[in-house]
């Protein structure tokens, strides 16, 4: 796999327009990700604009219910033919279990893959303090990140999605079938706005991350064509693999 592939860029804008001139910009981009702006506001056609251009869909929808509307809504993703799936993995094994099993019913009815499920472990917006202070758990990061991705794994989620920052302990500890996504990367030259537990996407690569997730430091750029090559050319000095 290319390094450029591996580099997921968010599509953080709030209307299908916006998203569209976004791609125009950015024909070089495989791998996209929707997020729940965007979904909310554009509804399934920003999917179907993105496959029809060949895109790698990343879906980031974050979802935490009771097991069976998670599982209701699994399997109406499924139906989509998205690469990737976010749920949290808060909401328990049950519903992770429940989730995984959704999405391959849903695909299986339209005849794509089932996406990748991704557990979300501690949001990377969230800091040492926010978790002890505000949610008030016990456990320290990293390892709350950990309890929390072996609990995605036990239910058969194998995606993770991490800060940097653990990924390397999260690599050693996981099976080798683990995919390991980051997002909370920002190379030296961006600004980490809300962004806590930050790495430079090359430091996130080596510390074993499979996919990078990149918003703001590439869609707010100047020029965002110029900064995703600067992205991927920095990346290229950790090898690709
Ligand atoms: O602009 P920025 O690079 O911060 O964008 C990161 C993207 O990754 C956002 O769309 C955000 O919702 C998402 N994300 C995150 N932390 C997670 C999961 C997803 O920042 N744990």
């Amino acid at each position: 796999m290319q390094i450029s592939d591996r580099i997921i860029v968010a599509l953080d804008v709030p209307t299908k327009a916006g998203a569209i001139a976004l791609l125009d910009r950015l024909p070089q981009v495989s791998f996209w990700k929707v997020g729940l702006e965007l979904f909310i506001s554009a509804g399934p056609e920003i999917l179907q604009e993105l496959q029809h251009r060949h895109k790698r869909i990343f879906l980031d929808l974050k979802l935490h219910d009771i097991p069976n509307t998670m599982a209701g809504a699994c399997r109406a993703v499924g139906r989509y033919g998205v690469d990737l799936l976010t749920v949290h993995a808060t909401a328990g094994n049950e519903a992770l279990a429940a989730s995984l099993t959704a999405v391959a019913e849903g695909a299986a009815e339209t005849g794509c893959a089932p996406p990748q499920l991704l557990a979300v472990t501690v949001l990377t917006s969230i800091d040492a303090r926010m978790l002890a202070l505000e949610l008030n758990v016990p456990l320290e990061l990293p390892e709350q990140a950990l309890k929390l991705a072996m609990l995605a794994q036990e239910a058969g989620v194998t995606g993770i999605v991490c800060s940097p920052q653990e990924v390397a302990e999260l690599r050693r500890v996981l099976t080798r079938d683990a995919v390991l996504v980051c997002p909370g990367v920002r190379p030296a030259w961006s600004v980490a706005a809300d962004q806590r537990r930050v790495m430079t996407p090359a430091e996130a690569l080596a510390a074993g991350a499979d996919y990078l997730v990149v918003g703001r430091p590439i869609t707010g750029a100047a020029d965002p064509a110029v900064a995703f090559d600067r992205v991927c050319e920095e990346c290229a000095t950790v090898g690709s693999s």
